[in-house]
């Protein structure tokens, strides 16, 4: 089946090249699928995209007038596609539900331990012939209490990890699965109780329309002073004008990031030969204490791995005409 691969990177085309040769023809486009590069799509029967495409209601029109019948997304989170505009042009949905909720969870854990132990501020002091230790303290995460906002598939790992560094768990998701309380002793409570309680906060939760901004002013200010907060997430959890003023009063202490609300066009991109246009961005990063990955915690030989193969899976269940395990709709 001839299918459109938006956003394509080097890094991912290897790991479709055994699987997809023989069945499908993929047209590999490595610009991000968007009013102006639907036509690229033209003759293919599926689109495949990423987490950054854009699915709006206009983009989903223009899929349909093409003739594309099957959207298949590289990513679990699908808050980026307007599912009632894919019912209306007829166009089926399938995502990767689930690729290594590990990766995810690790790269969170790997954001918490650098930002307290200063490893990237230590890393280029060596690099200058400076070895001294000074402005390097950190704390124990041992005996620490850690907040985490959506205890899904990638909250329940970081509870894990964290559990065996011998923190305090608490949780705010609106469906607690009790079985955590005993196995992790994670102790669930209310969204504000678990800002007040934490000394780092770590977001889990899916971006809608309940959980965008859920970190805001007034949450921020119910968090402890010098708090730690990582965001693997969706950017659209946390209000980062907010943030930025919580970081400029110190009561933010430490921020992770690996989403940002503006990524689109930004991340998985090299600007480095351009003038940086976000101020907002542009101001975090000046920040010591803030530490931005580029959308990658994705990013494990695992995970791409699974992505590919379900994704392929995802394509010939389409072609043979039965119903995809992965579809989602707007009851999703
Ligand atoms: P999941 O669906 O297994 O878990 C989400 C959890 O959030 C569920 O337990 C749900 O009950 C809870 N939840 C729903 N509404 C909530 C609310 N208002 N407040 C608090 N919790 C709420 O999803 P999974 O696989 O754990 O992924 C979570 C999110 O991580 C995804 O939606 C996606 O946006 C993000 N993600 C980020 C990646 C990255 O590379 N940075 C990669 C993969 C996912």
């Amino acid at each position: 089946m001839k299918t459109a691969i938006f956003s394509a990177h080097k890094f991912e085309k290897e790991y479709y090249a055994k699987q997809a040769a023989e069945k499908h023809d993929l047209l590999w486009i490595e610009a991000p699928l968007s009013e102006d590069t639907v036509m690229l799509a033209h003759g293919c029967k599926a689109v495949c995209i990423f987490a950054n495409d854009d699915g709006s209601e206009k983009v989903i029109k223009k899929l349909g007038e093409a003739g594309i019948e099957f959207l298949v997304l590289r990513s679990a989170g699908f808050n980026h596609v307007d599912l009632k505009a894919t019912k209306a042009a007829g166009i089926k949905v399938a995502r990767v539900p689930e690729y290594s909720p590990y990766a995810v969870a690790e790269h969170s854990v790997a954001l918490m331990l650098a930002l307290n132990r200063k490893l990237i501020k230590a890393n280029n002091r060596i690099r200058d012939g400076n070895f001294s230790l000074d402005g390097l303290t950190g704390f124990d995460m041992h005996g620490k209490t850690v907040g985490i906002i959506g205890l899904g598939k990638i909250g329940k790992i970081v509870a894990s990890i964290v559990h065996g560094f011998g923190c305090n768990i608490v949780v705010y998701d609106p469906s607690p699965d009790r079985e955590l309380e005993q196995k992790f002793g994670v102790i669930y409570t209310d969204i504000d109780s678990v800002c007040k309680a934490s000394d780092i906060i770590t977001l889990h939760a899916p971006l809608t329309s309940e959980t965008k901004y859920l970190v805001n002013k007034d949450r921020i200010e119910l968090m402890k002073k010098g708090v730690m907060l990582i965001n693997t997430g969706r950017g659209g959890l946390v209000n980062t004008r907010d943030v930025i003023a919580g970081l400029k009063s110190c009561k933010i202490g430490y921020l992770g990031l690996d989403v940002y609300e503006e990524e689109k066009g930004l991340f998985f991109e090299d600007h480095s030969g351009e003038v940086l246009q976000d101020d907002v961005i542009a101001r975090l990063m000046t920040f010591q204490n803030v530490l931005i990955t580029s959308h990658q915690a994705f990013l494990t030989n695992t995970a791409l791995a699974n992505i590919a193969d379900i994704t392929i899976s995802n394509l010939n269940d389409f072609e043979a005409g039965k119903k995809c395990v992965n579809e989602i709709d707007e009851n999703t």
